[in-house]
C-alpha cells in the first residue's frame, strides 16, 4: 500500500504526481535544519543527530502538514515547510528517547541500530534534546517573515510536545500506576498528528481548529495500527524491536481490547478521520490521501490474522 503521506519503500502501490516534491520539500527542509546545527559544533553529536533524522521512515506527520497547507492554498511554503519540519523533528527526538534503555530498550530503529546503540547513551540523550530546541529554532526561522502566524504555530507544536498532554506527558503516563489508553495514546502520538494538521492550516493563515478532529482521528488510528503491529509485525518488516508493549506491560489497544477489537477501532477511527476533513477546496484530494493511508494502516494480512 502507499500514499502521498506513505515512504515506505516497502509501500508497493503506485504514488500521486505530488508525493515526490512533497517528500523532495521536507528533505530539503530537514536537511537546512540540520545543516545549521552542525557547524563547529562536536562532530560525533552532528553525526548522531543525521543518524536520529536521515534516512527518515514513513515522514508521515510533515506529509500530512504539508497535505493540509496545500488543501489550504499554501500560500506561504517556506513557512509550511518549516513547520512540517519543526513536526518531524520532535518526532525523531521523540523516537530517540523512546528507545533509551530507561524507556523502551530497543536496539533497532528504521532497520538501523538505534541512536544509543550507534553513539552510546550520552549522545543519544542529548541528540534528543538537540532536536527539538532545533525544532522551535527551525519554525522560529521559518515564520521570521510571518510574526502574526508564528505564536499559534509555536504554541501548538509546545502543546503537541510537553506536559500536560504532549509527547512529555504520554510517555509520563508509562511511569504511573495506571493510565488510561486514549488519554496515553493522545498525548504520546496523537498530539504531534494533530499539531500536523493545525499547523499546516495555520502556516497557511486559515483556522487552525477546523482541522483539529482529522489529526486527532489520525493519530489514535496510527497508534492503535502500531500496537497491533507490535504484536503481528515482524521486526525485518517494521526495522524495530516488536512484542515490546506486552513484554513492558504497556497499555495498549491489543491488551484492552484484543486483535478483533483493535482491528475493528482501528477502522472505526479511519472512517472517523475521512468524515472529519473540512470543506475545502482541496478536500476531493486530502480525502483521497487519508483513504490511501487508510489502506496502508489496514494491510490484509493483519485483517487475516485478527480474524
Ligand atoms: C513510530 O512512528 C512511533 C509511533 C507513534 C507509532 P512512525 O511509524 O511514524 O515512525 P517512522 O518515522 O516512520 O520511523
Ligand atoms: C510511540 O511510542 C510514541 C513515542 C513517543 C515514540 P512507541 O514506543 O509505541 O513507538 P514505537 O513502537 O517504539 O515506534
Ligand atoms: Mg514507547
Ligand atoms: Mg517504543
Amino acid at each position: 500500500m502507499s500514499s502521498c503521506l506513505d515512504t515506505r519503500p516497502s509501500s508497493g502501490a503506485p504514488t500521486t504526481g505530488e508525493a515526490e516534491p512533497t517528500k523532495s520539500r521536507i528533505e530539503v527542509a530537514l536537511a537546512g535544519a540540520l545543516s545549521r546545527a552542525e557547524v563547529g559544533g562536536p562532530p560525533l553529536l552532528a553525526a548522531a543527530m543525521r543518524h536520529a533524522v536521515f534516512p527518515g521512515g514513513a515522514r508521515v506527520r510533515p506529509q500530512l502538514c504539508l497535505a493540509v497547507a496545500r488543501a489550504c492554498g499554501d500560500p506561504l511554503p517556506a513557512l509550511s515547510d518549516a513547520a512540517a519540519s519543526a513536526i518531524e523533528l520532535i518526532h525523531c527526538a521523540s523516537l530517540v528517547h523512546d528507545d533509551l534503555p530507561c524507556f523502551d530498550d530497543a536496539a533497532l530503529r528504521r532497520g538501523r541500530p538505534s541512536v544509543h546503540r550507534a553513539y552510546g547513551e550520552p549522545l543519544a540523550v542529548l541528540v534528543g534534546d538537540g532536536l527539538i530546541v532545533l525544532a522551535f529554532e527551525t519554525l522560529t526561522r521559518g515564520g521570521a517573515e510571518a510574526p502574526a502566524r508564528l505564536i499559534p504555530l509555536l504554541t501548538t507544536l509546545c502543546r503537541a510536545t510537553g506536559a500536560p498532554s504532549g509527547l512529555v506527558a504520554g510517555q509520563a503516563w508509562e511511569s504511573e500506576p495506571s493510565a488510561e489508553l486514549q488519554r496515553y495514546h493522545r498525548a504520546k502520538t496523537g498530539g504531534l498528528f494533530t499539531a500536523a494538521t493545525v499547523s499546516g492550516a495555520l502556516a497557511a493563515g486559515q483556522d487552525g481548529d477546523r482541522w483539529r478532529a482529522l489529526g486527532d482521528r489520525l493519530g489514535a488510528a496510527y497508534q492503535v495500527a502500531d500496537d497491533l503491529l507490535d504484536v503481528v509485525g515482524k521486526p525485518e518488516e517494521l526495522g524495530k524491536p516488536v512484542r515490546r508493549d506486552a513484554t513492558l506491560a504497556r497499555p495498549s489497544a491489543v491488551a484492552e481490547l484484543g486483535l478483533r477489537g483493535a482491528l475493528d477501532r482501528l477502522r472505526s477511527l479511519l472512517a472517523e478521520a475521512v468524515e472529519s476533513i473540512p470543506a475545502c477546496p482541496g478536500e476531493d484530494q486530502l480525502r483521497d490521501l487519508v483513504l490511501r493511508q487508510a489502506a496502508r494502516l489496514v494491510p490484509e494480512g493483519l485483517a487475516q490474522t485478527a480474524a
